[in-house]
């Protein structure tokens, strides 16, 4: 397995171009099952979750082309509704395949996800909707399996407003004549991206970005492109990277209004961050103050960048608190933290940080993307070299994370096969 080695202590300085995000491309990739044709996505990651996506829908009988960052799906000789549980259980968002098998063939055989490293995280909610959208439901053998005669338009309310559980209704509806509402929709960019996509492709969405959308199947095209919004979460970890490190880096391919709750933050801490049109321009400020975060559903603070905000709060001056309220085991990096000389308590779902002067780098891994992320910024900032090991993780999530650190100064080299 790949190693990350990291010699921390230098200031990084100059810009980064974005990557598409991950999660935008993903149901992206799952809406190219209802066009029965092509669909030409660019701004496409080359990250492994895609790769994974890809396997996906090929094993359902699409067939793909990849040339940079576009990707072309052709979805027009699909022969199998199934998606096994080898490749759903190395990527969760495989039951983004649900609604849109379920909307163009009236049937999906998709395997159960397990719980992952962050939560138990159940598909309950989703399973209520496209239930209620008029899908029969059994499990056999760890499969679900959904069938209908029929799909019909219905106003859905979500006890919780889940993302890909947004998505997968959203897609649903595309096999549901008369118009489908969701209360209590999940209103992060990527759902509005989705929406834009659905739009081009003939359907007619309105609110999606609210907490209230409402969907009208239309007649598909055969031929749909769609470029895919930045990746917040990438752009919101260089930029802690810039003030964990002392520096400044230039985010350039980003949607500054996606990141309203992370500049605050980063504000509050007394980080320097300039708005220009695409761009937004991080530079550290010091002493670096504590803060309070509370994670929340978008536009509140993401829980994809609770971790990698943890790493800073360690070097500021005093105490902050950290609550996770999204997902109920999300502080795996916090052992790993403490291991580099953070001083981090946590109790139930908050954790209390004590700043600390200076990380030690140490041999560390983590069980999850974003955790190994707040690694690797601990690492840069670090005063000697850290090994980072399942590099795997981060590269799930992360475009050429160590390239475009280099680029930036960053001393960070990846070791190819070695380590547990
Ligand atoms: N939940 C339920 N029942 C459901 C669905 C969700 O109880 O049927 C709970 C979950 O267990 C969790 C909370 O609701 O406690 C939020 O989960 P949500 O469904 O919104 O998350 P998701 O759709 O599974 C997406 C991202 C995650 C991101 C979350 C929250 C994708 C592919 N994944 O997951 O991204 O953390 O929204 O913003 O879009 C990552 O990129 O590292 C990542 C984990």
């Amino acid at each position: 397995m790949d190693e990350l080695l990291i010699q921390g202590g230098r200031r990084l300085k100059g810009a980064i171009t974005i990557s598409g995000a991950k999660n935008a491309a993903l149901p992206a990739m799952a809406a190219s099952i209802l066009i029965p044709g092509k669909t030409r996505l660019s701004n496409i990651p080359d990250v492994r979750d895609v790769r994974v996506m890809c396997q996906v829908l090929e094993q359902l009988g699409c067939t793909w082309d990849r040339d940079g960052d576009l990707l072309e799906i052709d979805a027009s000789s699909i022969s199998s509704v199934e998606a096994p549980y080898d490749l759903v259980r190395t990527m969760r968002a495989s039951v983004l395949m649900l609604g849109p098998l379920l909307a163009r063939f009236g049937k999906a055989r998709v395997s159960m996800p397990g719980g992952c490293a962050i939560g138990t995280r159940p598909i309950d909610i989703h399973l209520k909707a496209l239930n209620k959208l008029g899908a029969d439901i059994s499990l056999d053998h760890g499969m679900m399996e959904l069938s209908s005669n029929g799909l019909s338009a219905q106003e859905i309310y979500l006890d919780f407003p889940t993302v890909t559980g947004t998505e997968n209704i959203m897609m649903a509806a595309m096999g549901a004549p008369g118009e489908t509402t969701i209360y209590n929709a999940a209103r992060e960019p990527e759902i509005i991206d989705l929406a834009l996509l659905l739009t081009t492709a003939g359907a007619s969405i309105s609110g999606a970005g609210t907490d209230t959308v409402h969907i009208q199947p239309g007649m598909l095209k055969e031929f749909v492109t769609h470029r895919v919004i930045p990746d917040r979460i990438e752009a919101g970890t260089f930029a802690i990277a810039a003030a964990i490190t002392g520096g400044e880096i230039r985010l350039k391919n980003i949607v500054p209004e996606h990141l309203t709750a992370v500049m605050a933050k980063l504000g509050q801490v007394g980080v320097d961050v300039t708005i220009e049109p695409g761009e937004i321009i991080v530079k550290a400020g010091e002493p670096l103050r504590p803060v309070n975060i509370q994670t929340a559903v978008y536009p509140g603070y993401p829980t994809d960048l609770q971790a990698q905000f943890m790493a800073l709060m360690c070097l500021a001056e005093g105490e902050s608190v950290i609550t996770e309220n999204i997902f109920e085991n999300r502080f795996m990096h916090v052992p790993e933290l403490n291991r580099m000389g953070a001083d981090i308590a946590v109790r139930g779902r908050t954790a209390v940080i004590k700043g600390i002067r200076k990380f030690r780098g140490a041999e560390v891994m983590a069980t999850d993307l974003r955790a190994s992320a707040s690694l690797v910024l601990a690492a840069l900032a670090a005063d000697n070299e850290t090994r980072l090991l399942r590099v795997y993780h981060l590269d799930r999530g992360y475009e050429r994370l160590e390239g475009k650190l280099q680029g930036v100064g960053a001393q960070i080299e990846r070791l190819t096969g070695g380590g547990p």
